[in-house]
């Protein structure tokens, strides 16, 4: 059976993606962000995970404010990525995984998630960024990659009992197929950040300190926070925190932590960074 060995929460912000091609990763605004993935990258080059399952959102390169499915699982054999206006240099084809994404939604329906099937699907910096953090020589040609899209955009969202629940049952589908892949899933986005509006730039270290405790212990904790309440503490896209606990549902072993970093701020967000392993 496949299994699933770790989680990885990580930010996605562009300006990541831009100071890599530029590499400016060891110049003082950037050092401490990206020192955090030494260990990270450490841990995932042993791993060396045959699959990777990347919940993200689409800020609109596909999935604009007209059409917004709740969730939506990408099934293709292959992703591009395309210009979003932030100048990050286009990346390399992303190789998909068919079989597994087709059971995982046929394993989503069955059990009472109806998500949007995505057959073609270009993916964005919340796929790509986390993707390169993890490659940076974007030499991911062998692993593939199954894109997994949670609506942050656009009220309606799902809350955070349902992204988690949402987690659970992939966790599920991927543990029961059949083979013996290396499966590391991974939520992207957060933690606190607000882009635009009267709150532009509010930050909560406290709070996205708290979230990575609960979220290593006890991720039911959080399901108590509405999405109002995460908007107030953690500003407008701080409901990013939706895809780290799509990636926590999926930890079905023993959890625990092995790695973690908060760098506050990095462009206009808290960047956590954090590894959990699944025993
Ligand atoms: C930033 C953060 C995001 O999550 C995003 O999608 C775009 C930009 C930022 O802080 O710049
Ligand atoms: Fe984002």
């Amino acid at each position: 059976m496949a299994k699933i060995v770790g989680g990885i929460g990580s930010s996605h912000i562009p300006a990541i993606g831009v100071a890599m091609d530029k590499g400016l990763e060891d110049t003082p605004y950037w050092r401490d962000f990206f020192q955090s993935y030494v260990p990270l990258r450490k841990w995932f080059n042993e791993v060396d995970p045959d699959i990777l399952v990347i919940f993200y959102n689409d800020h609109g390169l596909e999935m604009f404010l007209d059409k917004k499915p709740t969730f939506a699982v990408g099934t293709a054999a292959e992703y591009e990525n395309a210009d979003e206006g932030w100048g990050i240099n286009p990346i390399p084809p992303v190789r998909g995984e068919t079989e597994l994404s087709w059971h995982i939604v046929n394993e989503l329906v069955e059990n009472d998630f109806d998500p949007t099937v995505c057959q073609e699907i270009k993916v964005d910096h919340g796929l790509t960024v986390p993707l390169t953090l993890m490659y940076p020589a974007k030499d991911y040609s062998k692993v593939k990659v199954i894109p997994i899209c949670i609506n942050c955009e656009r009220h309606p969202m799902p809350k955070l009992s349902r992204s988690y629940a949402f987690g659970q049952q992939i966790g599920r589908a991927i543990e029961s197929f059949g083979g013996d892949q290396k499966v590391v899933v991974m939520g992207t986005g957060g933690l606190s950040h607000q882009l635009d509006g009267e709150r532009a730039g509010i930050i909560n270290t406290e709070f996205d300190l708290l979230c990575m405790e609960k979220i290593v212990s006890d991720p039911e904790y959080l399901t108590k926070y509405s999405l109002e309440d995460i908007v107030e503490l953690a500003g407008g896209q701080g409901v990013e925190l939706n895809m780290w606990m799509a990636m926590r549902g999926c930890l079905t072993g023993k959890v625990t932590e092995g790695y973690s970093n908060l760098v506050a701020p990095i462009s206009n967000t808290a960047a956590g960074i954090q590894l959990l392993i699944n025993e």
